[in-house]
């Protein structure tokens, strides 16, 4: 038994002192501050809504906002580019992995063949079938700001003004697989001969 007289007990802290005594000191049972409980029930209660919302209902995750910053980055990005005209190769890439080419033809068939000719032979537009290049080199980075801007002087369209972003790039895309396949009756070479180390 623990020898209550040693204390200086209020009377209402008599019935709270416990039963035991460790190394000559003794406790008082007493209730935990009402502060401290209310915050511990609040954090259960948030840790309820918490757990419905984001593993039952099924609430955006920090990688699905992160996911959705980064794609209005990207589309800032591509605005960006479209309006400076600047060439994408993560854009193309993407482009070409989304058959790209084949979208390509089409906006080529719609648009381009009145002057450079089915399958890019050339009339009025050079030959775009051959190794030589009066504005670009061939390749898709240097076709890109041709069809972008066009050479309005010379009668060659500024196309960012009738096509779409993708739209351009698809047809750049196409525009490169005519690259060095020399159609029959092609128009004759004009420009810059483009030695080329990867041959079709
Ligand atoms: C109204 C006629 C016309 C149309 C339509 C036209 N082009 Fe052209 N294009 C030209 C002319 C002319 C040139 C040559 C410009 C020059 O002499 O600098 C040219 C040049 C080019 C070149 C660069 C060739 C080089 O040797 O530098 C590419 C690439 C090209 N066009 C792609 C296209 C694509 C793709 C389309 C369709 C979206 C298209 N063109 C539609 C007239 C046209």
């Amino acid at each position: 038994m623990n020898d209550k007289t040693d204390l200086h007990l209020e009377d209402d802290e008599k019935h709270i002192l416990l039963d035991h005594k460790y190394d000559n000191i003794q406790e008082l049972d007493n209730p935990l501050p009402s502060w401290w409980k209310l915050t511990f029930y609040l954090g259960i209660i948030f840790a309820i809504f918490y757990f419905i919302l984001y593993s039952i209902m099924g609430a955006p995750s920090l990688r699905d906002d992160f996911k959705k910053e980064w794609a209005g980055i990207e589309e800032l990005h591509e605005k960006f580019n479209r309006l400076n005209g600047k060439y994408d190769e993560v854009k193309m890439l993407a482009i070409i992995k989304d058959g790209g080419v084949k979208k390509g033809q089409v906006v080529f068939e719609t648009n381009c063949i009145p002057c450079h000719k089915a399958k890019g032979i050339g009339d009025i537009g050079p030959n775009l079938t051959d190794e030589y290049w009066i504005n670009s080199k061939g390749t898709v980075d240097t076709n890109y700001p041709v069809v972008f801007n066009g050479v309005p002087d010379k009668g060659m369209p500024t196309w960012s003004q009738t096509l779409s972003n993708d739209e351009i790039y698809q047809v750049v895309s196409y525009v490169q697989t005519l690259h060095n396949t020399h159609q029959p009756g092609g128009k004759d070479p004009q420009g810059n001969k483009v030695e080329d180390e990867v041959k079709k």
